[in-house]
Protein backbone atom coordinates (compact mmCIF):
# COMPACT_ATOMS: atom_id res chain seq x y z
CA UNK A 1 0.00 0.00 0.00
CA UNK A 2 2.01 3.08 -1.12
CA UNK A 3 1.48 6.74 -0.66
CA UNK A 4 1.33 7.16 2.80
CA UNK A 5 3.52 10.46 2.48
CA UNK A 6 1.73 13.99 1.98
CA UNK A 7 3.52 17.27 2.08
CA UNK A 8 6.96 18.59 -0.10
CA UNK A 9 9.05 20.34 2.13
CA UNK A 10 7.49 19.84 5.42
CA UNK A 11 6.65 16.29 4.64
CA UNK A 12 4.91 13.74 6.82
CA UNK A 13 4.62 9.74 6.32
CA UNK A 14 2.56 7.81 8.99
CA UNK A 15 2.35 4.09 9.28
CA UNK A 16 0.95 1.82 11.51
CA UNK A 17 -2.77 -0.08 11.88
CA UNK A 18 -5.46 0.33 14.69
CA UNK A 19 -4.74 -3.35 16.14
CA UNK A 20 -1.17 -3.78 15.27
CA UNK A 21 1.55 -2.73 18.12
CA UNK A 22 2.40 0.96 17.18
CA UNK A 23 1.37 3.55 14.95
CA UNK A 24 3.69 6.67 14.16
CA UNK A 25 4.85 8.99 11.47
CA UNK A 26 8.04 10.47 10.49
CA UNK A 27 7.93 13.92 10.02
CA UNK A 28 11.10 15.53 7.40
CA UNK A 29 11.66 18.78 7.04
CA UNK A 30 11.56 20.56 10.29
CA UNK A 31 13.86 23.36 9.67
CA UNK A 32 16.60 23.13 12.41
CA UNK A 33 16.62 24.81 15.45
CA UNK A 34 12.75 24.72 15.91
CA UNK A 35 11.90 24.48 19.43
CA UNK A 36 9.32 21.23 20.45
CA UNK A 37 8.73 19.48 23.88
CA UNK A 38 6.89 15.94 23.85
CA UNK A 39 4.45 17.70 26.43
CA UNK A 40 3.42 20.41 23.73
CA UNK A 41 2.54 17.15 21.09
CA UNK A 42 0.89 15.39 23.61
CA UNK A 43 -1.51 18.11 24.78
CA UNK A 44 -2.81 18.16 21.11
CA UNK A 45 -2.71 14.42 21.36
CA UNK A 46 -4.64 14.41 24.25
CA UNK A 47 -7.31 16.75 22.74
CA UNK A 48 -8.35 13.83 19.80
CA UNK A 49 -8.11 11.25 22.27
CA UNK A 50 -11.04 8.75 22.55
CA UNK A 51 -12.75 7.92 25.75
CA UNK A 52 -12.92 11.71 26.85
CA UNK A 53 -17.06 11.64 27.47
CA UNK A 54 -19.65 9.75 26.64
CA UNK A 55 -19.94 11.58 23.38
CA UNK A 56 -17.26 9.71 21.89
CA UNK A 57 -16.28 6.21 21.86
CA UNK A 58 -15.34 4.13 24.96
CA UNK A 59 -11.91 2.80 23.67
CA UNK A 60 -9.40 3.96 26.18
CA UNK A 61 -5.74 4.70 24.42
CA UNK A 62 -3.74 7.03 26.56
CA UNK A 63 -2.27 7.89 22.96
CA UNK A 64 1.26 8.87 24.88
CA UNK A 65 3.75 10.21 22.35
CA UNK A 66 7.48 9.27 22.26
CA UNK A 67 9.81 10.96 20.65
CA UNK A 68 12.58 8.67 18.77
CA UNK A 69 15.04 11.24 16.43
CA UNK A 70 15.21 14.09 15.29
CA UNK A 71 15.44 16.37 18.29
CA UNK A 72 18.27 17.26 20.98
CA UNK A 73 17.66 18.47 24.66
CA UNK A 74 17.71 22.32 24.48
CA UNK A 75 18.32 25.04 27.11
CA UNK A 76 15.06 24.72 29.25
CA UNK A 77 13.61 21.60 30.84
CA UNK A 78 11.85 19.69 28.69
CA UNK A 79 12.61 21.78 25.79
CA UNK A 80 13.78 19.83 22.57
CA UNK A 81 15.52 21.65 19.73
CA UNK A 82 14.96 20.41 16.34
CA UNK A 83 17.89 19.01 14.62
CA UNK A 84 16.55 18.79 10.85
CA UNK A 85 17.04 15.16 10.94
CA UNK A 86 13.54 13.13 10.46
CA UNK A 87 11.62 13.39 13.40
CA UNK A 88 10.54 9.99 14.08
CA UNK A 89 7.14 9.45 16.71
CA UNK A 90 5.86 6.38 17.99
CA UNK A 91 2.33 6.22 19.77
CA UNK A 92 1.76 2.58 20.96
CA UNK A 93 -1.39 0.68 21.24
CA UNK A 94 -3.16 -0.41 23.90
CA UNK A 95 -6.91 -0.92 23.99
CA UNK A 96 -6.94 -3.26 20.65
CA UNK A 97 -9.84 -5.72 21.07
CA UNK A 98 -9.52 -7.61 17.87
CA UNK A 99 -12.74 -10.53 19.02
CA UNK A 100 -15.01 -7.43 18.81
CA UNK A 101 -14.46 -7.62 15.16
CA UNK A 102 -14.07 -11.19 14.59
CA UNK A 103 -17.66 -11.44 12.96
CA UNK A 104 -17.20 -9.07 10.44
CA UNK A 105 -13.86 -10.65 9.08
CA UNK A 106 -15.18 -11.48 5.79
CA UNK A 107 -18.48 -9.40 5.40
CA UNK A 108 -18.39 -5.66 4.33
CA UNK A 109 -19.38 -2.73 6.92
CA UNK A 110 -21.57 -0.31 4.43
CA UNK A 111 -19.90 3.05 4.62
CA UNK A 112 -16.60 1.40 5.82
CA UNK A 113 -13.45 0.78 3.07
CA UNK A 114 -14.00 -3.11 3.25
CA UNK A 115 -14.91 -3.56 0.26
CA UNK A 116 -12.69 -1.46 -1.41
CA UNK A 117 -9.64 -2.50 0.14
CA UNK A 118 -10.84 -6.14 -0.65
CA UNK A 119 -10.78 -4.76 -4.18
CA UNK A 120 -7.88 -3.65 -4.57
CA UNK A 121 -5.73 -5.41 -2.30
CA UNK A 122 -7.61 -8.51 -2.16
CA UNK A 123 -6.02 -8.72 1.40
CA UNK A 124 -7.40 -6.45 4.79
CA UNK A 125 -6.82 -6.08 7.87
CA UNK A 126 -10.01 -6.31 9.26
CA UNK A 127 -9.13 -5.98 13.02
CA UNK A 128 -10.83 -2.38 13.77
CA UNK A 129 -10.37 -1.71 9.86
CA UNK A 130 -7.03 -1.72 10.01
CA UNK A 131 -4.85 1.14 8.06
CA UNK A 132 -8.47 2.44 6.78
CA UNK A 133 -8.99 3.28 10.92
CA UNK A 134 -8.86 6.53 11.94
CA UNK A 135 -7.02 5.64 14.62
CA UNK A 136 -4.03 6.70 12.21
CA UNK A 137 -5.21 10.20 12.60
CA UNK A 138 -3.79 10.57 15.98
CA UNK A 139 -0.40 10.40 13.90
CA UNK A 140 -1.64 13.62 12.24
CA UNK A 141 -2.12 15.30 15.33
CA UNK A 142 1.24 14.70 16.32
CA UNK A 143 3.00 16.04 13.20
CA UNK A 144 0.53 19.25 13.43
CA UNK A 145 1.71 20.04 16.64
CA UNK A 146 5.64 20.19 15.17
CA UNK A 147 3.75 21.81 11.70
CA UNK A 148 2.85 24.55 14.30
CA UNK A 149 6.38 25.20 15.33
CA UNK A 150 7.73 25.91 12.27
CA UNK A 151 5.53 29.07 11.05
CA UNK A 152 6.16 31.78 13.81
CA UNK A 153 2.76 33.24 15.13
CA UNK A 154 1.00 30.82 13.46
CA UNK A 155 -2.48 30.00 15.50
CA UNK A 156 -4.79 27.39 14.28
CA UNK A 157 -7.87 26.49 15.99
CA UNK A 158 -10.80 24.45 15.27
CA UNK A 159 -14.60 24.72 16.21
CA UNK A 160 -17.49 22.11 15.34
CA UNK A 161 -20.00 24.30 14.18
CA UNK A 162 -23.14 22.10 12.88
CA UNK A 163 -24.47 18.31 13.92
CA UNK A 164 -26.79 16.57 11.73
CA UNK A 165 -29.20 19.92 10.89
CA UNK A 166 -28.76 22.16 14.19
CA UNK A 167 -25.84 24.95 13.99
CA UNK A 168 -24.43 27.80 15.45
CA UNK A 169 -25.10 30.68 16.09
CA UNK A 170 -22.42 33.30 14.39
CA UNK A 171 -23.43 35.83 16.66
CA UNK A 172 -22.87 33.69 19.81
CA UNK A 173 -19.38 32.52 18.39
CA UNK A 174 -16.58 32.67 21.58
CA UNK A 175 -13.39 30.70 20.74
CA UNK A 176 -12.77 30.24 24.47
CA UNK A 177 -16.51 28.10 24.70
CA UNK A 178 -14.79 25.55 22.35
CA UNK A 179 -12.46 24.59 25.20
CA UNK A 180 -15.41 24.58 27.90
CA UNK A 181 -17.75 21.56 26.40
CA UNK A 182 -17.14 18.36 24.87
CA UNK A 183 -17.62 19.23 21.02
CA UNK A 184 -15.58 21.89 20.40
CA UNK A 185 -18.60 24.12 19.82
CA UNK A 186 -18.28 27.95 20.03
CA UNK A 187 -21.89 28.77 21.19
CA UNK A 188 -22.45 27.62 24.69
CA UNK A 189 -26.36 27.50 24.15
CA UNK A 190 -26.16 25.34 21.06
CA UNK A 191 -23.97 22.74 23.10
CA UNK A 192 -26.51 22.05 25.72
CA UNK A 193 -28.88 20.77 22.62
CA UNK A 194 -26.40 18.99 21.20
CA UNK A 195 -25.58 17.37 23.76
CA UNK A 196 -29.58 16.35 24.14
CA UNK A 197 -29.29 15.25 20.20
CA UNK A 198 -26.58 13.03 21.08
CA UNK A 199 -27.87 11.54 24.11
CA UNK A 200 -30.71 10.54 21.57
CA UNK A 201 -28.43 9.19 18.98
CA UNK A 202 -26.41 7.15 21.19
CA UNK A 203 -29.05 5.49 23.14
CA UNK A 204 -30.31 4.38 19.52
CA UNK A 205 -26.84 2.82 18.66
CA UNK A 206 -27.25 5.32 15.65
CA UNK A 207 -24.62 8.04 14.55
CA UNK A 208 -24.61 11.51 12.84
CA UNK A 209 -22.94 13.90 10.77
CA UNK A 210 -21.27 17.48 11.62
CA UNK A 211 -19.38 20.52 10.17
CA UNK A 212 -15.85 21.77 11.34
CA UNK A 213 -14.46 24.44 11.12
CA UNK A 214 -10.69 25.83 10.89
CA UNK A 215 -8.94 28.92 11.09
CA UNK A 216 -5.50 29.80 11.05
CA UNK A 217 -4.64 33.16 11.91
CA UNK A 218 -1.16 34.38 11.49
CA UNK A 219 -0.58 32.99 7.52
CA UNK A 220 1.76 34.68 6.32
CA UNK A 221 0.98 36.77 2.45
CA UNK A 222 2.13 35.11 -0.21
CA UNK A 223 1.92 31.18 0.69
CA UNK A 224 0.70 29.27 -2.00
CA UNK A 225 2.11 27.83 -5.28
CA UNK A 226 0.08 28.87 -8.25
CA UNK A 227 -1.54 27.20 -10.34
CA UNK A 228 -0.80 23.28 -9.02
CA UNK A 229 0.42 24.23 -5.64
CA UNK A 230 -2.37 26.29 -4.68
CA UNK A 231 -2.73 26.80 -0.68
CA UNK A 232 -6.21 25.94 -0.72
CA UNK A 233 -6.19 23.42 -2.97
CA UNK A 234 -3.49 21.46 -0.66
CA UNK A 235 -5.79 22.56 2.33
CA UNK A 236 -8.38 20.75 0.89
CA UNK A 237 -6.97 17.76 -0.22
CA UNK A 238 -4.74 17.37 3.22
CA UNK A 239 -8.95 17.86 4.98
CA UNK A 240 -10.24 15.47 2.46
CA UNK A 241 -8.09 12.98 3.28
CA UNK A 242 -9.34 12.47 6.87
CA UNK A 243 -11.59 9.10 7.13
CA UNK A 244 -14.71 10.51 6.78
CA UNK A 245 -14.80 13.71 5.54
CA UNK A 246 -16.96 13.85 2.65
CA UNK A 247 -16.96 18.04 1.75
CA UNK A 248 -14.47 20.69 1.99
CA UNK A 249 -15.03 24.20 1.40
CA UNK A 250 -12.56 27.54 1.72
CA UNK A 251 -14.16 30.87 2.92
CA UNK A 252 -17.59 31.33 1.53
CA UNK A 253 -17.28 27.89 0.03
CA UNK A 254 -20.72 26.79 -1.55
CA UNK A 255 -22.17 29.58 0.15
CA UNK A 256 -20.86 31.88 -2.47
CA UNK A 257 -23.03 30.90 -5.49
CA UNK A 258 -25.82 32.38 -3.49
CA UNK A 259 -23.60 35.89 -3.27
CA UNK A 260 -24.15 38.48 -6.12
CA UNK A 261 -20.27 39.87 -6.90
CA UNK A 262 -21.04 42.74 -5.11
CA UNK A 263 -21.55 40.85 -2.17
CA UNK A 264 -18.69 38.68 -2.81
CA UNK A 265 -15.64 40.49 -3.65
CA UNK A 266 -14.05 41.46 -0.42
CA UNK A 267 -12.65 45.34 -1.13
CA UNK A 268 -9.61 46.83 -0.19
CA UNK A 269 -8.77 49.96 1.19
CA UNK A 270 -5.12 51.64 2.59
CA UNK A 271 -5.29 50.43 5.99
CA UNK A 272 -3.65 52.47 8.93
CA UNK A 273 -0.40 51.42 8.74
CA UNK A 274 0.00 52.39 5.10
CA UNK A 275 -0.44 48.51 3.39
CA UNK A 276 -3.60 47.54 1.39
CA UNK A 277 -6.41 46.28 3.86
CA UNK A 278 -9.70 43.78 3.25
CA UNK A 279 -12.64 45.02 4.37
CA UNK A 280 -14.04 41.74 4.17
CA UNK A 281 -12.87 37.91 3.83
CA UNK A 282 -15.60 35.51 1.66
CA UNK A 283 -12.61 34.72 -0.06
CA UNK A 284 -10.95 32.53 3.14
CA UNK A 285 -7.89 34.15 3.40
CA UNK A 286 -6.82 32.76 -0.37
CA UNK A 287 -6.57 34.74 -3.40
CA UNK A 288 -5.24 32.91 -6.78
CA UNK A 289 -4.05 30.03 -4.60
CA UNK A 290 -1.95 32.29 -2.49
CA UNK A 291 -2.45 33.56 0.75
CA UNK A 292 -3.97 37.45 1.40
CA UNK A 293 -2.40 37.86 4.84
CA UNK A 294 -6.23 37.13 6.37
CA UNK A 295 -7.14 34.12 8.23
CA UNK A 296 -7.30 31.53 5.96
CA UNK A 297 -11.06 29.29 6.94
CA UNK A 298 -11.54 26.35 5.49
CA UNK A 299 -14.59 24.12 6.41
CA UNK A 300 -15.44 20.22 6.11
CA UNK A 301 -18.04 17.73 6.21
CA UNK A 302 -18.17 14.77 8.02
CA UNK A 303 -20.83 11.94 7.44
CA UNK A 304 -22.06 10.11 10.34
CA UNK A 305 -20.45 6.98 11.36
CA UNK A 306 -20.96 4.09 9.40
CA UNK A 307 -20.76 1.70 12.70
CA UNK A 308 -24.48 1.70 14.10
CA UNK A 309 -25.99 -1.16 16.01
CA UNK A 310 -29.09 -1.13 13.33
CA UNK A 311 -28.40 -4.15 10.78
CA UNK A 312 -27.43 -2.88 7.11
CA UNK A 313 -27.66 -4.82 4.04
CA UNK A 314 -24.66 -5.80 2.63
CA UNK A 315 -22.28 -9.09 0.98
CA UNK A 316 -19.84 -10.97 2.28
CA UNK A 317 -16.17 -11.57 0.53
CA UNK A 318 -17.72 -15.41 -0.29
CA UNK A 319 -20.32 -13.22 -2.54
CA UNK A 320 -23.26 -14.23 -0.35
CA UNK A 321 -25.79 -11.47 1.08
CA UNK A 322 -25.78 -10.97 4.21
CA UNK A 323 -26.99 -8.16 7.29
CA UNK A 324 -24.12 -6.55 8.72
CA UNK A 325 -24.69 -5.18 12.69
CA UNK A 326 -21.37 -3.34 13.76
CA UNK A 327 -20.97 -4.37 18.12
CA UNK A 328 -17.45 -2.81 18.09
CA UNK A 329 -17.23 0.49 20.26
CA UNK A 330 -17.57 3.68 18.16
CA UNK A 331 -18.00 7.50 18.11
CA UNK A 332 -21.94 8.56 17.47
CA UNK A 333 -20.64 11.81 16.11
CA UNK A 334 -17.21 11.21 14.32
CA UNK A 335 -17.17 15.17 13.49
CA UNK A 336 -16.41 16.00 17.41
CA UNK A 337 -13.05 14.09 17.04
CA UNK A 338 -12.54 15.31 13.67
CA UNK A 339 -12.07 19.06 14.97
CA UNK A 340 -7.82 18.39 16.35
CA UNK A 341 -6.92 16.35 13.46
CA UNK A 342 -8.54 19.21 10.89
CA UNK A 343 -6.36 21.70 13.26
CA UNK A 344 -2.97 19.30 12.47
CA UNK A 345 -4.10 18.57 8.43
CA UNK A 346 -4.26 22.59 7.73
CA UNK A 347 -0.98 23.20 10.08
CA UNK A 348 0.82 20.95 8.06
CA UNK A 349 0.02 22.60 4.45
CA UNK A 350 0.74 26.06 5.95
CA UNK A 351 4.25 24.94 7.31
CA UNK A 352 4.69 22.89 4.18
CA UNK A 353 4.16 26.33 2.42
CA UNK A 354 5.77 28.08 4.34
CA UNK A 355 8.97 26.40 3.51
CA UNK A 356 8.22 25.85 -0.36
CA UNK A 357 7.47 30.26 -0.52
CA UNK A 358 10.77 30.81 1.68
CA UNK A 359 12.80 27.86 -1.11
CA UNK A 360 11.42 30.04 -3.82
CA UNK A 361 11.69 34.10 -2.70
CA UNK A 362 14.35 33.75 -0.25
CA UNK A 363 11.79 35.49 2.23
CA UNK A 364 8.82 35.23 4.54
C1 LIG B 1 -11.84 10.58 14.63
C2 LIG B 1 -12.56 9.59 13.78
C3 LIG B 1 -13.07 8.44 14.36
C4 LIG B 1 -13.77 7.51 13.61
N1 LIG B 1 -14.32 6.43 14.23
C5 LIG B 1 -15.14 5.64 13.53
C6 LIG B 1 -15.88 4.63 14.18
O1 LIG B 1 -15.81 4.44 15.41
N2 LIG B 1 -16.71 3.85 13.43
C7 LIG B 1 -16.88 4.06 12.07
O2 LIG B 1 -17.69 3.40 11.45
N3 LIG B 1 -16.18 5.00 11.43
C8 LIG B 1 -15.33 5.79 12.12
N4 LIG B 1 -14.65 6.78 11.46
C9 LIG B 1 -14.78 6.91 10.00
C10 LIG B 1 -14.12 5.76 9.22
O3 LIG B 1 -12.75 5.66 9.53
C11 LIG B 1 -14.31 5.99 7.72
O4 LIG B 1 -15.64 6.29 7.44
C12 LIG B 1 -13.92 4.75 6.92
O5 LIG B 1 -12.53 4.54 7.00
C13 LIG B 1 -14.30 4.88 5.42
O6 LIG B 1 -13.64 5.97 4.84
P1 LIG B 1 -14.43 7.21 4.22
O7 LIG B 1 -15.62 7.46 5.07
O8 LIG B 1 -13.44 8.34 4.27
O9 LIG B 1 -14.81 6.83 2.81
C14 LIG B 1 -13.92 7.72 12.20
C15 LIG B 1 -13.40 8.88 11.61
C16 LIG B 1 -12.74 9.82 12.38
C17 LIG B 1 -12.21 11.07 11.72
Amino acid sequence: MSHNSFGHLFRVTTWGESHGPAIGCVVDGTPPGTILSREMIQRFLDERRPGQSRYTTQRQEPDEVAILSGTMPGEREGELVATGTPIALEIRNVDQRSKDYSEIARRYRPGHADITYDMKYGVRDFRGGGRSSARETATRVAAGAIARQVVSGLLVRGALVRIGDMEIDRNRFDWDETRRNPFFCPDAQMAERWAELLDGVRKRGSSIGAVVEVEAVGVPAGLGAPLYGKLDADIAANLMSINAVKGVEIGDGFAAAALSGEENADEIRIGANGRPEFLSNHAGGILGGIATGQPVVARFAVKPTSSILTPRRSVDADGLEVDVMTKGRHDPCVGIRAVPIGEAMVACAIADHYLRHRGQTGRV
